[in-house]
């Protein structure tokens, strides 16, 4: 059988060894959270974790919030739904900038916060990150994740891979591809999938939160990646747009795709973005 040790299993050893009250954390946890808190160069440097390609043409996004203003949260969530089979039909860049604001972006003082790119020295303004947080919750505040975009099919933007920049609402492209990636040999359920027009690669950077957490930070992260996820779910359903989360990725290829080692820096997930005439 395929999972026939599943009580001795990995997945076990780490819940235990990762208790509030297990020997390696009694007394410790507290104690380490409460000194990290209190110390303003860590509180400062964490605001600052997120990944920038310096180096990679920038593609400022083009939310549309207007449609938000008048959506229906119950029945969004009644009619919430995990879609396969994507057709070909691309979806906008505005939809899909829309879709990244609402799930990455920076706020301040109830506001979009939005930084102007790097100035010909490459200089940034940091300093306006003070007080700010994000569209999502993350434990501590270490916004551990990063989301790296297959775009296939979206009109107004070339296919290739992208980074979503949370800093200066844009994409970095890191690569441009001719045609639409095929997903065959990344992902085990690409005949049930079909032709996504996003592939939303979530990964994270396991130190951000291990150096406040420890080990116990990967229930935090795993945590994050769910709510991302589903936060992107309802918002691209009530948008009209299909999604499916992937938990099916062969991680060693989308990682050597992605440019990550895997240990630092490892993928969490697929959502597959785009849509279906389910
Ligand atoms: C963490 C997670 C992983 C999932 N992985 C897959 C997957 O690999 N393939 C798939 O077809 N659906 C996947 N799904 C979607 C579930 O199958 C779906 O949520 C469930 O069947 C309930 O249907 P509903 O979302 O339409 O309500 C996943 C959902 C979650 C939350």
């Amino acid at each position: 059988m395929l999972f026939e040790n599943i009580a001795a299993s990995e997945d076990a050893l780490y819940l235990h060894s990762t208790k509030l009250q297990s020997e390696f954390y009694t007394g410790l946890f507290t104690e380490q959270v409460q000194k990290w808190q209190d110390d303003p160069n860590q509180v400062a440097k964490s605001a600052r974790n997120f990944k920038i390609f310096y180096n990679a043409p920038f593609f400022p996004m083009r939310p549309d919030l207007q449609k938000f203003k008048r959506i229906n949260w119950e029945r969004a969530v009644l009619q919430r739904r995990s879609q396969r089979h994507f057709d070909s039909r691309p979806i906008l860049f505005s939809q899909l900038s829309t879709l990244l604001l609402l799930c990455t972006g920076l706020k301040k003082n109830g506001k979009w916060l939005k930084l102007p790119p790097p100035d010909p020295l490459g200089h940034v303004d940091m300093g306006q990150l003070q007080s700010c947080n994000r569209a999502l919750p993350s434990g501590g505040a270490l916004y551990p994740l990063e989301l790296y975009l297959l775009v296939r099919r979206v009109k107004g933007l070339s296919p290739g891979l992208y980074h979503v920049n949370v800093l200066f609402q844009a994409l970095s492209q890191l690569v441009r591809h001719d045609q639409p990636m095929p997903l065959a040999g990344t992902i085990a359920q690409d005949v049930l999938f079909g032709e996504p027009a996003v592939v939303l690669f979530v990964t994270a950077v396991f130190e951000r939160t291990r150096v406040k957490y420890g080990a116990r930070g990967l229930r935090y992260i795993m945590l994050e990646a769910g709510g991302l996820g589903t936060q992107m779910n309802l918002l691209a359903n009530a948008m009209g747009l299909s999604f499916c989360y992937d938990g099916g990725g062969y991680e060693d290829r989308i990682e050597s795709l992605l440019g990550i080692d895997g240990e630092r820096e490892g993928l969490i997930s697929q959502l597959m973005l785009g849509h279906s005439k389910e």
